[in-house]
Formats: structure tokens, C-alpha cells, sequence
């Protein structure tokens, strides 16, 4: 089966230059430390373009594909920009990536709005912006959702997001297919959504069903599995209630390679299994085939990210650990302290050093539970040295914090040899920007 980008565990640009240091985009990566300053998150072009080209190629063979990047892995203006060049919607799932899409200039009507709690300001600025489906999560949102779209005298375009009753194994926090689960309706209340949209919310119009069943996914069975059940529903629905419904929305999830151990399946493999089942399901229950959305995130964009960190003070425990620190940790990656991720790294500017020792790298954040990598063999780190994190594109930066009132990192993208920021450094003035003081505490 062909590979796909996303089985790399570094972007494809990385080698080690004339200098002995590592390179990645063309750049220099301790000159790109240097100039940028770290923490930095750093950006490859070329690898997050590959892995959309791998994707439309994969499902270029079932022209009834929607590809929309889930902007929640990495949601930011220049990102946007690229995601859209090369022809792909978004899944959002708040009113800040509805306005950071909207503003940098993305055709709304290829936007999802997602989530099991919309605001109505956030429904409200989805409606004005005109994005193409709302995914209704429960009941209380269809309420919701009827009564804007009436007041403003339109018809919402919608899909009913669903609980398929699908367990992967996956951490437990970012499984969310399974039965007992906040997001979506559960099967047995799909009739009861559809007789209200038929009877009562004539402002909405339902397109078909949406579902995600987990996220940092590597079992390829779960993908049919979930159509198998989504269609089924379909075909039922559409002949009970006369409809003709006939958008499936599988969500994201597949995965992506964190360390060596990691095999996650490519994106080929991953189509095929899926366009055969649409296939399958359309003569089986004898429906249209069906009209596909698919919402990668995590696969789209985390191999095409590094972090570049500064190696500061290290401390050898008596017969026990070395910990070495570095200049960030858990407020701008917090997925090992949450999940027990784990990363690889390799020094930037010791690349054709063979003097080797095992350490555990540590965060800079006030929590013994701030460990980034345990466990790690890497050339004798010396402060000042830079290391580089591979794989953090997804779920870093928007997952980062400010926690110690630390400022969240900069972002550059590379790409032949240039450099650009697209996400400025936080400023110590930032950070205070919005603290105010009532003025009886003014002395
Ligand atoms: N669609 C829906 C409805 C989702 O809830 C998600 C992710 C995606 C698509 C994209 O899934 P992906 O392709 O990225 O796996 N913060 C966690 C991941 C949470 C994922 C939440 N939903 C982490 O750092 O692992």
C-alpha cells in the first residue's frame, strides 16, 4: 500500500546541513532558534501540502468527497490560507475559528460548525457568516438553532450529529464514538429529532449524519464500521420519514506517528477501506451513495510541526534521574501531562554527536507532572543547546496556555529556505493586557 506523509515521524524537508546542524524547510534550525527566539513552534509547507495532496489523491477516486481540515488540531490565519489554496473546507467548533477562518478569507459555505454546546452568539455569527452545515448536537440546540434561523427569516443547512456506539482504543479522553458519550444524539432518539425538524423546526433542513468516533486512531476497521451503521440509519430514516438524506460526515481521527513505535496506517489504505464501503452500503440498503465528509485534523497538520526549545538547567538525581529543562513544557505542549503522549526529539545542533546518555526532559512549569520526554537517548545536552520536538503541529499551540503567566511561543513557517512568522511572540504587555484594576483598590 502506497505511504502517506502523515506515517513520518519528521516533515519531509529534515536533514542535516553542510554545518552538521539540522535543517528543516531549508532552514538552518539553530539559526531559525536564534533569530526567532524559543520556545518555536516551527511549521514545514511543504510537508503539511503534501500530506493535502496525499488526501486528495486518496479520495479523488470517490468524487462525492468533502475534505474539511478540523481547524481545532491548528487554527490560525496563514494555516487557514494554505488549507483552502489546496481546496479543503473546515470543521469548526467555535466562534473563534468561524472568525478566524471567515477573516482570512475561506468560502464559508465549505464550513462546519461543530460542537455539543454552541453559544447562540456563536450559532448566531455561524448563520451571518454563512457557514455551509451546522452538525446539531442534542435537543436543546435544535430549539436553539430554529429559533435564530427564524428570527432571521433563512433555513439552517444541518446534519444531526450522532453517537454511532463505536469504542476505538484510543485514550480515553479523546474517545468520543462510544455510547455513553456528551457529544451527539444517541440512535435511539435520531426518530424523535427528525419528527421535530419535520413538524416543528421548519427553519432548519437536515442533510444527513454526522459522527467522530475518537481521535490518534491506528485501527482501520472502525472507519466501515461507522458507515455500516450511519447508512443504515440513512436508508431507515429516509424511507420512515419519506426524506431523502444523503450526506455522511465520518469525523477525523486517524492517526499520526509520535515515536518509532507508532504505525499509523496511510491515508490510502484508509480511503480505499471507505470509498469500498460507501460502495458496499449504497447497493446493500440501496441508497444514492451517499455524499462524503471526512474532518482530519490531527493527520493534516501534526507532522508538519516541530518545536524548537533552549536546553537550560539540568540536575542529576543521586543514583536516579537526570533531568535536563528546557525554556517551555506543558503550557505549550500539554498533551503528555494530559494524555500521556509521547514525543520525539533530536538536538539540533548535535546532530553528528555519538556521545550518548538517557535523560528525561523536563518542562520549565511549576508541576512535577511538567515532563515532556521520559526516558530519551540524546547526545550530552549542554545548556544552550537547542532541542527539537518532532510531531507537535496538532493540539500544541491550541492547546497552549499561559500558565505561570508564561507568553505563548511564536510560530514561523518554512518553506525554501524562507522563513516567516505567522503567529507573533506574546509580549510581557500581552499578558497584562487585559488585566484591569477596580479603582477602589487604586491607592
Ligand atoms: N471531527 C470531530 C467532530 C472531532 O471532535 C475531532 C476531534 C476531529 C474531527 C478531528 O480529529 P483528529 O483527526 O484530529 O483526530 N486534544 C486531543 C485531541 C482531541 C480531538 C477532539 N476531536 C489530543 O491532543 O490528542
Amino acid at each position: 500500500m502506497t505511504s502517506s506523509t502523515n506515517q513520518f515521524l519528521k516533515p519531509l524537508t529534515t536533514q542535516t546541513n553542510s554545518k552538521g546542524n539540522l535543517e528543516i524547510g531549508g532552514c538552518d534550525v539553530v539559526e531559525l532558534a536564534e533569530k526567532y527566539s524559543t520556545p518555536l513552534y516551527v511549521v514545514d509547507e511543504k510537508t503539511l501540502r503534501s500530506i493535502c495532496q496525499d488526501y486528495k489523491k486518496a479520495f479523488g477516486k470517490y468524487p462525492k468527497t468533502n475534505m474539511m481540515y478540523a481547524s481545532k488540531a491548528l487554527c490560525t490565519s496563514a494555516i487557514a490560507t494554505i488549507l483552502a489554496d489546496e481546496g479543503f473546507g473546515f470543521d469548526t467548533v467555535s466562534g473563534g475559528e468561524i472568525y478566524t477562518v471567515y477573516k482570512a478569507g475561506v468560502d464559508m459555505s465549505k464550513v462546519l460548525f461543530n460542537g455539543n454546546n454552541k453559544s447562540y452568539d456563536e450559532l448566531t455569527l455561524a448563520l451571518e457568516v454563512g457557514v455551509g452545515r451546522i452538525s446539531v448536537d442534542n435537543f436543546f440546540e435544535l430549539a436553539l438553532l430554529n429559533e435564530i434561523a427564524q428570527s432571521k427569516d433563512i433555513v439552517a443547512d444541518a446534519l444531526l450529529r450522532i453517537t454511532p456506539g463505536i469504542e476505538c482504543h484510543t485514550h480515553e479522553y479523546i474517545q468520543t464514538g462510544h455510547l455513553d458519550s456528551k457529544f451527539g444524539f444517541d440512535l435511539t432518539q435520531i426518530d424523535e429529532a427528525i419528527e421535530l425538524i419535520q413538524n416543528e423546526y421548519k427553519n432548519i433542513k437536515i442533510h444527513g449524519l454526522h459522527a467522530h468516533i475518537g481521535s490518534q486512531i491506528f485501527e482501520t476497521s472502525i472507519f466501515p464500521d461507522e458507515i455500516e451503521i450511519m447508512a443504515k440509519e440513512i436508508s431507515r430514516i429516509n424511507k420512515k420519514f419519506n426524506l431523502e438524506l444523503h450526506e455522511i460526515n465520518i469525523g477525523g481521527g486517524l492517526g499520526v506517528k509520535y515515536t518509532e513505535a507508532d504505525v499509523p496506517p496511510s491515508t490510502y489504505e484508509i480511503a480505499e477501506l471507505i470509498i469500498n464501503k460507501l460502495h458496499e452500503v449504497s447497493e446493500k440498503y440501496s441508497i444514492e451513495p451517499p455524499t462524503l465528509f471526512i474532518e482530519p485534523g490531527r493527520s493534516i497538520i501534526s507532522t508538519s510541526g516541530v518545536t524548537l526549545y533552549t536546553v537550560g538547567s539540568s540536575k542529576q538525581v543521586p543514583h536516579g534521574t537526570k533531568y535536563v529543562a528546557i525554556d517551555g513544557g506543558m503550557a505549550d505542549n500539554p498533551r503528555p501531562s494530559m494524555y500521556q503522549a509521547e514525543y520525539s526529539a533530536e538536538v539540533a545542533n548535535k546532530k553528528e554527536t555519538t556521545d550518548t546518555e538517557l535523560v528525561t526532559i523536563a518542562g520549565r512549569f511549576c508541576e512535577s507532572g511538567d515532563i515532556l520526554i521520559k526516558n530519551i537517548k540524546l547526545p550530552k545536552l549542554e545548556e544552550g543547546d537547542i532541542l527539537c520536538v518532532y510531531n507537535t503541529g496538532a493540539y500544541n499551540y491550541s492547546m497552549a496556555s499561559n500558565y505561570n503567566r508564561v507568553q505563548r511561543p511564536a510560530m514561523v513557517l518554512v518553506n525554501n529556505s524562507q522563513s516567516d512568522i505567522i503567529i507573533n511572540r506574546e509580549t510581557l504587555d500581552d499578558l497584562v493586557s487585559h488585566d484591569l484594576i477596580p479603582d477602589r483598590l487604586k491607592k
